[in-house]
């Protein structure tokens, strides 16, 4: 397990501690990261017992059973419910994750949510994902072609489909870019595991006809460089993909390029 530093507004205190519901032989207890922009306080954490017995499997049914039952201030994204959409990533237990795959099993004692951590947040377990974003708009994740647009397609054989697995299955969760140290420290220069991934994803489609200039906007001492293979991204990605090993094909294309 990779534990990971708190969020960029985290001077925490501790919060309120919410009544047990009555009756309930099986409860946990969650400890959940609180902050409110509005109030001018401090962040909190705040305590909240479930019944386990009357509760969905993954931390996402605990959350939203707290919000709809004990306090609905709790502020958290969702939408697929299923692992695809990425809005649902939080630190849970130490572990950057998506909170509907992740099963309550799989934390001992007391389950602990913070927000992606080092990111500055928007509200409670929300950080703000604009420069995420914007990194990766800026690998520019489209085709680039020159060639004279075909009549129906642009055609790929199955072998170079086959190069793209491992990058396009990528939800852009940024559970990587937030568990990497180097991120943590230079994020505002270096892209990160997540927009690299981008980049390889396109840098290695044979449809694509800018694969130099994609090549060129990297070669810069921070974008790609400040990767040092410290693997946090591969340990961490909920979809199980690796973005060290794509970094480390990008840094190869560029050697392979000036010999
Ligand atoms: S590589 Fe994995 S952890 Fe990183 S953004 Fe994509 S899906 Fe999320
Ligand atoms: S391997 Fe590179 S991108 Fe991944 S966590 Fe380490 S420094 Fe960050
Ligand atoms: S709600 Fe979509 S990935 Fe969790």
């Amino acid at each position: 397990m990779v534990q990971l530093t708190l969020p960029k507004n985290s001077r925490i205190r501790t919060g309120k501690t919410w009544p047990r519901p009555s009756g309930a032989a099986n409860l946990r207890k969650f400890q959940i990261y609180r902050w409110n922009p509005d109030d001018g306080e401090n962040p909190r954490v705040d305590t909240y017992f479930v019944d386990m017995d009357d509760c969905g499997p993954m931390i996402l049914d605990a959350l939203v059973k707290i919000k709809t039952e004990i306090d609905p201030t709790l502020t958290f994204r969702r939408s697929c419910r299923e692992g695809i959409c990425g809005s649902c990533a939080m630190n849970i237990d130490g572990i950057n994750t998506l909170a509907c795959i992740y099963g309550h099993d799989e934390v001992k004692g007391d389950i602990k949510i913070y927000p992606l951590p080092h990111m500055p947040v928007v509200k409670d377990l929300i950080p703000d994902l604009t420069h995420f974003y914007a990194q990766h708009a800026s690998v520019k994740p489209w085709l680039e072609t020159k060639s004279n647009t075909p009549q129906k397609e642009w055609k790929q054989s199955i072998e170079d489909r086959k190069k793209l697995d491992g990058d396009y299955e990528c939800i852009l969760c940024a559970c990587c870019s937030t568990s990497c140290p180097s991120y943590w420290w230079n994020g505002d220069r270096y892209l990160g595991p997540a927009a690299l991934l981008q980049a390889h994803r396109w840098i290695v489609d044979s449809r694509d006809e800018a694969t130099g200039e994609r090549l060129d906007d990297l070669e810069d001492p921070f974008k790609l460089y400040r990767c040092h293979t410290i693997m946090n991204c591969a340990r961490t990605c909920p979809k199980g993909l690796n973005p060290a090993k794509a970094i480390t094909e990008i840094k190869q294309m560029m050697v392979e390029r000036t010999v």
